[in-house]
Formats: structure tokens, C-alpha cells, sequence
């Protein structure tokens, strides 16, 4: 209950002054109560017994008689075991709702302005995309979404890995297939295929072998039939990747594609500039930069190479280059990469050196968003039925259908079109949310039977609490309709706790954020739903009494509006009917 700190924080300042302690922000001591029955803020005393020489409980009961007054009419206090508990009052939390009702996004405000670089999705072509990248689409698209809804200018980035030496062996393969008159679509319809038999052809012949280097040269060199061959490689891939974002439903366009090779003709200038800037080592031929307190495995200090010995660069040069770009070409203030676990010190050593080479400055963040593993129900890697890596395509295309299944059990007469629509809505929300819902830093189960279940923490459940409300106000609509609502009784303790969730919407969208954890509003919104699950079946909605239907109706109004935007928000359509 943010809402309600300052006027706590106010009469907590006269408690302060009163009880004889100086210099403290009471905002500092202001917490959630933890037992929720007892308030919605808590201040302990307990740390100031040993110098006031008085005991916690005394202390309390003391402060609680002095803030009273301040805030009549916003929270009732009470003391309890050393502690202050603050409950907002129901004229206060029915004139918030009133606010929160008529504010046009919902209490969520647009406070910042930064510049945004969110770093997602990002494969390779020529490969397929794998959980990981799954992962990375799914909760960069809600972070895009989130920084969006705060009012920040974003620039989305796919990072695609389309440059380097695998180039050279993938140009001479697609060369073969298409002599041996393969069509070169047909060629890369299976990527994961393709790229186990370029591998296979690498390792086992040596004159193929010979022939990727030279290759690789040409690509350097900027040959032309073989920069045609590249590009041919490179749409094609990207047409695979588009067809999974449209599946997904996320932001991401062609245009937002920004591969490594847009960075290759920097890369020269690049070392340059580090090289003017004296941060440059050398290290068997190679040269390196040594950004900090990393080490090998012998305990000696570990460089970032920022050119091989060979002359080649590496996958670090790349995102120094991209780094540059960013903060100067693009006016980034914020840099985010969404990018698996594994890469963690990648990405610390890469800041670390670019800060080093005054890429990026004081007034820049750069942020990994690193995220855990997917595994399967073994809690092996995540596999399938064949025991093969799982295709992206095939994987949504199955939550899509196990969400068929389960909507044609509960709607037999659905037509057709309808069906394909909600099954989409429902298959691709639940993979979703199982993904976004957990604390992304760890590694999580996919587990079909949980994410598509209509009870629990999961995806169905939220958007059938959505789908129920739209249907309770289309029930209204048909009745004689309500006058606008200035006030809210909220005398049922269900109404009550529904109405606290809604006010703490714009709260949980802030933490995540803060957090840069989807898993925030995830976490609210199923909270949100249990609240009206238990409101819609002990407070009848379509009563008698006008007034009273009057409030319910706006209640669940405003409930259905913020899980809208909430779902909006998890990057998750919200059907109108489920
Ligand atoms: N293509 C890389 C991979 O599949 C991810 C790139 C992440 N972004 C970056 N700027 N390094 O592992």
C-alpha cells in the first residue's frame, strides 16, 4: 500500500521527535505488515529499546496514541507486540479506487524517460532456436512491454548471430546441396538439421574443410556471390525465427534485427579507440584486455581477447562495438541484455572493459538479465518425445493444441474459428507464464499438465478470471444501466480484500521494474484473481440493492481492466471468452 506511507511517514516523524530519536527517514522503518491480518503497514520498536531503556511494547503503545490523530479517516492504528500496525480505512481505500477507476492507465504512471536498449531473443542463423532463446523472447517482449507502460522511449534489438566463421562451412554446404539441385528453402527447413550435417562434412572431409576457410576469406573480403549466398542463408533463418514471433504473439519485427555483422566494420576502429585510450594489451600475439579481478583456472588474471592472434575478433570485440553504437548512435541511457545464466561473465567482463574504455559512462547502466534453465519433467534437459532437442515451432504448436483439447471439453459447440483463436490465446499464454511467473534466475519445469490447468498459478486460471468478468458485464449490459460510482462501501471483507489488489496494480508493475521481474506482476495478478474468485462467489453481484450492484459491477470493472493490462503487460492476450 505505497499510497499510504507518506501519511504514516507524517505521523511517524512526530513520533520520532516525540519519543527522542533524531537523523532517521521514518520512510526507512515503514513496512508491509507481514501478517496481513493485522494491517498493511508495520513499524517495529524493537531497535530502539536498548536506547530509550524502555520496552518495545511500551514503545508502541506510546507511538500508536500519537499517531492516531494524524491519521483519522486514512488508517486505523494498533499496537501489538513491540509493533505498529496500520490498516487503511475503508473511506480512504474506497476514495483511492475511486482515483484508480477513473485514471486512464489505471494508477500507472508514466514517470521515467530514459532511453532503453532491451538486447532479446538474439539467435544464430542457420541454427535452430532452442528453449534458451525461447526464454529470452518471452520475458525480453514483457520487459519491453513494462518499460513501455512506464513512459520510456525503448529501442528493441535482436542480436542475431549472423557473422563469423561457422559462416564460411554453412555457405559451402547450401553451395553443395544447391548443385545437387536442392532448392535452398528446402535446404534450411529443418535449421537444426542443416547444421548437424554441415558439422558432420566439416569434421569428416578435409577438402570441404579447406574450402569453408576460404570462405570465410571471401565473406571478409566482401565477395559478392558469396555476400548473395550469406544473405540467401540469413532470410531464410529469420523467416523461421519470424514465423515463431508471430506464433508468440511478441513485438518483435525484421526491423529490430541487428546482427553481429552490422558490427563487423567497426571493429577496426573499435581497437583503435581502445587502443588510444592505453587499456590495450598484448598476450601471445593476441591482444587482450584485462578488465578486473577475473581468473583462470591457475589462478592467473583472465583477459578479454579483443583480437586473436590470427587477426580474427571475437564474440566480446562484437558487443564492445555494439555497446559503442548503443549509447552513441542510439542515445541509449539503459543497456539490457536478455541472455541466459551461461553468459554471466561475459557480460560482466564486457562492461567492465567497456566502462574501462569509456564506452559506456557514469550516467549509462548496463544490466544482464540472466535467466535459468529450462528442464524437462525429469529434471533433465528439456527434450522430445524422441529424445531430440525440442523445435521452438513444434513446442508452441503443441501448448496450442493440448489448449484445444481442453477448450472444446468446455465449450463442445465452439465454432471453428473461435476455437483456433482462444486455443492460440490460451496454448501460447500458458507456456508464458510458466516461464515468467518463477524467479527467472533459476532454472524451472516444463510441465504441460501444470501451466495448462484453469486452477493454480497459471496462465488459464488469470485469463478465465478475466473472461468471467467480461461475461458478468455483458449480463449487466442487458439490464437498465448503472449511474457512475462515486464511492464504495466495501462492507464484505471479500470486497475489501479485492479492492486492497486493485490498489496495489501500479505498485506491482513498479517492483517489476525495479526488479526487472516480470514474475512481479504475475505474482499480482494471480493474487488479484484468487481476491475475485472469493468476492464473486460470497458477494452476488447482480443484487437488488442498485447501489450495492452499482460498486460490484465498477469492482469487477476495474478488476477485469487491470488484468487486461496486466496480461497485456506479461506480453498474454486476454480473451473476452474462455
Ligand atoms: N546469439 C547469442 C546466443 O545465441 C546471444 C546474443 C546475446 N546478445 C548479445 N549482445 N551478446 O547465445
Amino acid at each position: 500500500m505505497r499510497d499510504l506511507v507518506e501519511p504514516v511517514a507524517t505521523g511517524m516523524g512526530h513520533v520520532l521527535s516525540s519519543i527522542g530519536i533524531d537523523n532517521l527517514d521514518p520512510r526507512s522503518i515503514i513496512g508491509d505488515a507481514t501478517d496481513k491480518s493485522h494491517g498493511d503497514l508495520a513499524v517495529p520498536f524493537h531497535r530502539f529499546s536498548g536506547v530509550l531503556k524502555r520496552s518495545p511494547v511500551d514503545i508502541a503503545d506510546e507511538a500508536a496514541e500519537i499517531l492516531a490523530p494524524y491519521l483519522v479517516g486514512i488508517a486505523n492504528v494498533s499496537s501489538k507486540a513491540g509493533y505498529v500496525n496500520f490498516r487503511a480505512s475503508p473511506g480512504w481505500v474506497s476514495s483511492r479506487l475511486v482515483d484508480i477507476c477513473r485514471h486512464p492507465t489505471l494508477g500507472v504512471e508514466k514517470a521515467s524517460q530514459r532511453t532503453v536498449v532491451v538486447d532479446y531473443s538474439s539467435p544464430n542463423i542457420a541454427k535452430e532456436m532452442h528453449v534458451g532463446h525461447l526464454r529470452s523472447t518471452v520475458i525480453g517482449d514483457s520487459l519491453v512491454r513494462i518499460f513501455e507502460a512506464k513512459g520510456n522511449r525503448v529501442i528493441r534489438e535482436n542480436h542475431v548471430g549472423d557473422w563469423g566463421t561457422p559462416f564460411g562451412m554453412l555457405i559451402e554446404r547450401l553451395e553443395d546441396l544447391d548443385s545437387d539441385g536442392i532448392d535452398p528453402v528446402e535446404a534450411l527447413s529443418d535449421l537444426g538439421q542443416f547444421y548437424r550435417e554441415c558439422r558432420i562434412k566439416f569434421d569428416e572431409d578435409e577438402n570441404f574443410r579447406q574450402r569453408a576457410r576460404e570462405r570465410v576469406v571471401s565473406l571478409q573480403a566482401g565477395d559478392g556471390p558469396t555476400l548473395q549466398r550469406w544473405s540467401q542463408l540469413v532470410d531464410i533463418s529469420m523467416g523461421h525465427f519470424q514465423e515463431v514471433y508471430e506464433l508468440l504473439g511478441v513485438l518483435l519485427t525484421r526491423d529490430d534485427v541487428m546482427g553481429e555483422s552490422k558490427y563487423d566494420p567497426l571493429l577496426p576502429g573499435l581497437v583503435e579507440q581502445l587502443h588510444e585510450k592505453g587499456i590495450l594489451e598484448t598476450n601471445n600475439g593476441a591482444l587482450v584486455i584485462y578488465p578486473g579481478d577475473w581468473v583462470n583456472r591457475d589462478g592467473d588474471p583472465l583477459p578479454l581477447i579483443i583480437r586473436k592472434s590470427d587477426g580474427g575478433y571475437n564474440y566480446a570485440t562484437t558487443d564492445l562495438a555494439c555497446i559503442s553504437d548503443r549509447t552513441k548512435r542510439l542515445n541509449a541511457d539503459d543497456l539490457i541484455y536478455v541472455v541466459g545464466t551461461e553468459q554471466k561473465q561475459h557480460f560482466e567482463m564486457v562492461f567492465a572493459s567497456a566502462r574501462k574504455g569509456g564506452l559506456i559512462e557514469d550516467r549509462h547502466t548496463a544490466t544482464h538479465v540472466s535467466f535459468g534453465l529450462v528442464l524437462g519433467p525429469d529434471g533433465g534437459k528439456l527434450k522430445s518425445r524422441s529424445g531430440e532437442a525440442i523445435r521452438l515451432l513444434d513446442l508452441l504448436n503443441e501448448a496450442i493444441e493440448r489448449a484445444s483439447v481442453a477448450v472444446l471439453e468446455r465449450n463442445p459447440d465452439i465454432s471453428k474459428e473461435d476455437l483456433k483463436i482462444l486455443a492460440r490465446s490460451i496454448g501460447i499464454g500458458a507456456v508464458k507464464y510458466s516461464d515468467l511467473k518463477s524467479d527467472r534466475t533459476k532454472d524451472y519445469i516444463f510441465d504441460w499438465d501444470k501451466m495448462l490447468s484453469f486452477e493454480g498459478e497459471t496462465g488459464p486460471y488469470i485469463q478465465y478470471a478475466h473472461a468471467r468478468i467480461n461475461s458478468i458485464l455483458n449480463k449487466e449490459r442487458h439490464s437498465q444501466g448503472g449511474t457512475e460510482v462515486t464511492s464504495f462501501d466495501l462492507a464484505s471483507e471479500h470486497e475489501m480484500k479485492l479492492a486492497r489488489e486493485v490498489l496495489k496494480y501500479p505498485e506491482a508493475v513498479d517492483h517489476a521494474l525495479a526488479d526487472l521481474a516480470p514474475s512481479r506482476i504475475c505474482k499480482h495478478l494471480h493474487k488479484m484473481s484468487q481476491a475475485f474468485g472469493s468476492f464473486y462467489e460470497n458477494c452476488p453481484v447482480l443484487t437488488e440493492n442498485k447501489e450495492i450492484r452499482d460498486q460490484r459491477i465498477e469492482l469487477c470493472r476495474i478488476t477485469g481492466r487491470i488484468l487486461e493490462h496486466g496480461l497485456n503487460m506479461l506480453g498474454m492476450d486476454a480473451p473476452s471468452r474462455m
